[in-house]
């Protein structure tokens, strides 16, 4: 089998390349320009951490890194960034906001990798950024293929949707078929989170620092008792309904304040996820939003994987943004296995 080395840009706290390495690729260095980002990416993956933003990165870094790899991988998901209010709408802001696609491009047109893959949100697709980058890989002589993934699909304990993007210079490529198309087949939240220490709001495990849920204030505890799995704040009682729910314009919001159901896969998992007013992020039995170990394990993260020093207490908007963000390891894993399927069928 020849050596497939791979190099995951953005690669945040590794999601994707947890799950590129799990299904046997070598990724061998990870660039992001959040500093948060280097020990979980490191003491989790057999992997180097290169701090620095994607713009300022140069074709001679990823060869050194690459090594003269039989068979090079150029991975990444570059976000899109905010921009200012005074440019939004023009050409520009577009422009602006894309601005990391084009780079991530600028580094496939001067390495020239045999695969490439990208993982984004559904929303790019219909983005004249999103068909100028494909057809760049198009004038290279790539085979490029791209899916809108539901997640549960292919056994995530999580509704969540996402952009895949394969391409490659030996052929045509595509992800796998699901592996779990059949809603009864799906992975539920019962089925990921079984087995965890009960916790109280506000309170963490002596066992993981990971495993802390959010304060709840005295109305909002109120709150969660009152709700049902899967239900909405219209199941609680008139007194703990809030204003802006009562009012006309505010009865269509209710998807926020819910409990998950045990045996259905959850909601997006979003960089909000342990705020019980932010979505549908109530436990299912306790009264409580799901601890940040829960929002990592519902990512498919393995439930030791660490994302701060030990001793260092992890923060919930920190450490939430950097899961929420993640590339689900399962995702990644399966991603993994389309291209070594692919590099077995086609690059002997
Ligand atoms: C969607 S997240 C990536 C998640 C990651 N692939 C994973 O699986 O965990 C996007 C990442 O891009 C990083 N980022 C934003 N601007 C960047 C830049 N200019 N250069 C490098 N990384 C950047 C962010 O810090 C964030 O970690």
């Amino acid at each position: 089998m020849k050596e497939v080395v791979a190099v995951d840009l953005f690669c945040g706290v590794g999601g994707l390349t947890h799950g590129l390495q799990k299904a046997g690729l070598d990724v061998v260095a990870g660039v992001d320009i959040d500093p948060r980002c280097q020990f979980p990416f490191e003491v989790n993956n057999r992997s180097l951490f290169c701090l620095k933003s994607v713009d300022q990165l140069k074709k001679g870094e990823l060869d050194s890194w690459y090594n003269g790899a039989d068979i090079r991988v150029l991975a990444g998901c570059a976000p899109c960034q905010p921009f200012s209010t005074y440019s939004q709408g023009s050409k520009s802001a577009k422009d602006e906001k894309w601005k990391l696609l084009g780079e991530f491009q600028r580094l496939i047109e001067e390495t020239r990798p045999e695969i490439v893959t990208m993982e984004n949100v559904p929303q790019l697709i219909g983005h004249e950024v999103f068909v100028e980058f494909v057809g760049s890989l198009e004038k290279l002589k790539y085979s490029v293929s791209y899916k809108l993934v539901q997640c549960e699909k292919y056994g995530l304990p999580q509704t969540r949707k996402r952009l895949v993007l394969l391409a490659s210079k030996f052929g045509e490529i595509e992800l796998i078929k699901p592996t779990h198309n059949k809603p009864e087949k799906h992975r539920t939240v019962k089925d990921a989170l079984h087995g965890l220490p009960c916790l109280q709001a506000g309170k963490k495990s002596n066992k993981d620092p990971l495993h802390k849920s959010a304060a709840l204030s005295d109305l909002n505890l109120d709150r969660i008792k009152s709700s049902k799995q899967g239900g909405t704040w219209r199941d609680w009682p008139e007194h703990l309904v809030a204003e802006c729910h009562k009012k006309k314009t505010g009865k269509s919001y209710v998807s926020v304040y819910g409990r998950m159901e045990w045996n259905r896969p959850s909601p997006t998992v979003t960089t909000q996820f342990f705020g019980f007013g932010n979505g549908r992020f109530g436990h299912p039995t306790q009264n409580r939003a799901i601890s940040l170990r829960e929002g990592a394990i519902l990512q498919s993260f393995p439930r030791n994987y660490q994302f701060t020093k030990p001793g260092v207490d992890p923060e919930f908007t920190v450490v939430g943004r950097l899961i929420g963000n993640a590339v689900p390891v399962r995702l990644g894993q399966i991603i993994g296995k389309s291209i070594m399927r692919h590099i077995e069928n086609h690059a002997k």
